[in-house]
Formats: structure tokens, sequence, C-alpha cells
């Protein structure tokens, strides 16, 4: 594993020493990327090293901090050609431990907590970042404090419950949560995992990147979709595109990445569409998609510069498109998505219709999360939508028919 040489801050370049936990740059409050020696260890370490290694995100240890993993065997999850759209594939996220993405970035989170001896973990969470802090933090001996929108998807809540977490559900949006850790922490005791505000969620996230590359034979493909809340994955594997570089596997390619947000919360959609570098807080943010409902993302800038130097482009899509594509994408690919991970597929549907995307471009569709979480989102707007039974009033009864 790798050994850290400094924690670098993505606003004002200062330096920083792993050697005690940290959150974000004290000068600027930027958010802080791990780096490492990749120069000496290009030297050592050739891609084709993978080769046999266990099928899990470790794989790619030389590039994450070095300290004992606490793994549930996360990452290396399918990347399958689309059954529908030649040229398309589907990177299943659904299939880590806890059933999305999340488990990434909180491994290694955990891992390193464990690592510095932390004891008290806390985390706001639109649902499945609390899901995979409580069950990794299970998995190691620490508590976990989590801080969720009271309306959050119920497997969620009952995960982190059966995991044995400390829940709070809060009146209000991840923002509202987030500002109950931040006045609590302190007193209490806690580290904040909040989303970017510690840097070692991004380090697990970032082997999205990698596997992007392994598993289409270390050719980069041209477009990457990704459903974006808070930006972490996004935000990372551009970053692991950028050590592959370095460590001599790929070259200055890149795909052109998509932000695909939902149109009830779509902050970095109006700050693309206006030429911003950074994103305004969406009021009354609303969406069936929980993790995209996300108002402010603390990474924005860094989201925005990677659309900007990819060549990439923002854009939202309606809840209605997004269950439309999630029951779609479940009846033709054998795919059930989570309502987040189905935003892709209607964003793609959309780019080919603009012509964004053509029929021989190589596009990976992030599905990040199973559609088994949410059963109950669902479902409701399944009632939803049925149309209601007429009712009619014959001779005194009143009824359905
Ligand atoms: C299934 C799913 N997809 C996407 C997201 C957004 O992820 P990020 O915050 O990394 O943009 C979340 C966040 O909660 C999520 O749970
Ligand atoms: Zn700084």
């Amino acid at each position: 594993m790798a050994r850290i040489t400094y924690l670098e801050c993505t606003k004002c370049g200062t330096h920083i020493s792993a050697d005690q936990p940290q959150t974000v740059c004290p000068k600027d409050g930027g958010v802080l990327y791990i780096r490492y020696d990749l120069a000496t260890l290009k030297k050592s370490f050739p891609a084709a090293s993978l080769f046999g290694r266990t099928p899990s995100m470790w794989r790619y240890a030389e590039v994450l901090p070095e300290a004992e993993p606490v793994s549930l065997g996360e990452g290396f999850t399918p990347m399958l050609p689309s059954r529908e759209f030649p040229n398309v594939y589907i990177k299943d996220e659904g299939l880590n431990p806890t059933g999305s993405f999340k488990a990434r970035g909180m491994s290694v989170a955990v891992t390193m907590a464990k690592a510095y001896g932390l004891k008290k973990l806390a985390a706001p969470s639109a649902g499945n970042a609390a899901g995979a802090l409580a069950a990794y933090a299970a998995a190691a001996g620490i508590e976990a404090h989590l801080f969720m929108p009271k309306d959050v998807p119920l497997a969620n809540r009952i995960e982190c419950e059966s995991y044995g977490a400390c829940v709070t559900l809060v009146d209000g949006l991840i923002s509202d949560c987030a500002r109950m850790i931040a006045e609590k922490k302190e007193k209490e005791g806690w580290f904040d995992v909040s989303t970017l505000k510690e840097p070692f969620r991004v380090e697990g996230k970032k082997t999205m990147g990698y596997e992007v590359a392994e598993q289409l034979g270390w050719r980069l493909p041209h477009g990457i979709i990704y459903p974006t809340g808070g930006g972490v994955g996004l935000i990372g594997m551009w970053k692991a595109f950028d050590e592959m570089q370095q460590l001599g596997w790929i070259g200055s390619e890149r795909p052109q990445m998509v932000s695909v947000q939902a149109a009830g919360c779509a902050p970095i959609v109006k700050a693309w569409d206006d030429g911003k570098t950074s994103s305004e807080f969406w009021p009354d943010a609303a969406t069936l998609a929980a993790g995209l409902r996300v108002p402010k993302a603390y990474g924005d800038y860094l989201i925005l510069d990677i659309l900007k130097k990819s060549g990439g482009i923002a854009l939202a899509v309606t809840d209605e498109e997004i269950m439309d594509a999630l029951r779609h994408w479940a009846k033709v690919e054998g795919i059930f998505a989570a309502p987040e991970g189905a935003a892709a597929l209607a964003a793609y549907r959309k780019l080919r219709a603009n012509e964004f995307f053509g029929p021989d471009d190589t596009v990976v569709l992030f599905n990040t999360g199973s559609g088994l979480k949410y059963l109950d989102v669902i479902e409701r707007q399944r009632l939803r939508a049925q149309p209601r039974p007429a009712s009619r009033h014959i001779g005194g009864i009143i009824g359905p028919y």
C-alpha cells in the first residue's frame, strides 16, 4: 500500500500532514486530496501486476492509503454491456455491500478512522452513505452517528438501526442534517465524515475510475454519465485518471464527464448553464431520487471544473423520466436500478436524441445503487401513477367500478 506523502488543498495547493486526521484546508476550506509518490511507484507498479488479484477495490492497494483495510468485499462490480444500446456499458454499483457505491468511500474512510484510533464517526446522509457508514463502522467496532432526512427510504433507516448505529431523523434536508452535526460534534467528540469534508471517501470512490479503465482493457470510454449529488464519484474518477496517467497506464485522453441531476434539485446544472464556477443553494429541493437531493455540493467548484476540462455537460431529468428509465432498464436489461442510477439512462436517452453522443461512442452509465433499497419509494410512485378508479353513485352505494 502507498505511504501518503501529503494532503494537498484543491484551492490553494497547501500541503498538509497525514499524521493526524484532517478535514478541509484550514486556510480556505478547500477539499483535500491525498497524494502519493507516484513517480517512484511507477517503477514497481505496472498495470499487468493486477492480474489474478482479489476482485475487490483493494486490488489497487498501491494507490490506497497504507492501513489494514476494513473490507466487506466492495468494488470490482460488473461492467455490463447494454442489451439495448451497442457501445454502452452499465457499471452496476448496486452489487456492492449495502447495495450502493457508497460502500467504496466508507470502506476507506473507516479504514483510516480505525488507523487513527477514532472512536465516534458522524455523517449527514441522503440514505445510502449512512447505510454504508453504519456497516463499516460495525465491522470496525466504531460508533456511527447518522443524521438523515425523515423521509429517507425505509431500507436506509432499517439497515442503519440493524447495524447498531445511532440514527437521528431530521425534519429537513441533508443540509440541515449537516448543520446539526456541525453544532454537536465538538461536544460529542464525533469525527465528521461528511462528503468531501473528509479526504478518504474520495480515495474509495476513485477506484471506480481504475475499474472503468481496467474493465475496458485500459481504454477510457468517450463518455461517463454519473448521477450527481455531492459529486464524490465524479471527482474521484477524475483523480484516478490523473493518477493512472502518472503511472503510465493511460495517456492524456479523458472521457467526457456528464453530471445528471434531478429537475427538482439541479444546482450543478444551473451553475453549468449559467457558466459559473460554483453553484448556489437550490431552494425547496424535491425529487424521489433521494441521493440527488443535495441542494449545495461542497465540491461544486471541482465538479464544474471537471465538466469543463472534459468537454462534458450537466443536465437535468424529471422524476417521471427517472421512473420510466427505471422500469425500462429492469425490463430490457434485467437490472433493477436505484432511481439515481436510472437517471443516467434518462440522461443518455436525451444525449443521444440531441446528438451529444453518437451511436459509435462508448459510454459508461453508472447505476449507483440497487432498486431493492427503494421499494417503498417505487411502490408509492406506482400507486400515485395509477389511474384513480371512477366513483359512481348508484342506489345509495358509493364505490369504485
Ligand atoms: C444511489 C445513489 N446515487 C448517487 C448518489 C449521489 O452521489 P454523490 O454524492 O457521490 O454525487 C447517491 C448519494 O446519496 C446515492 O445514494
Ligand atoms: Zn487551501
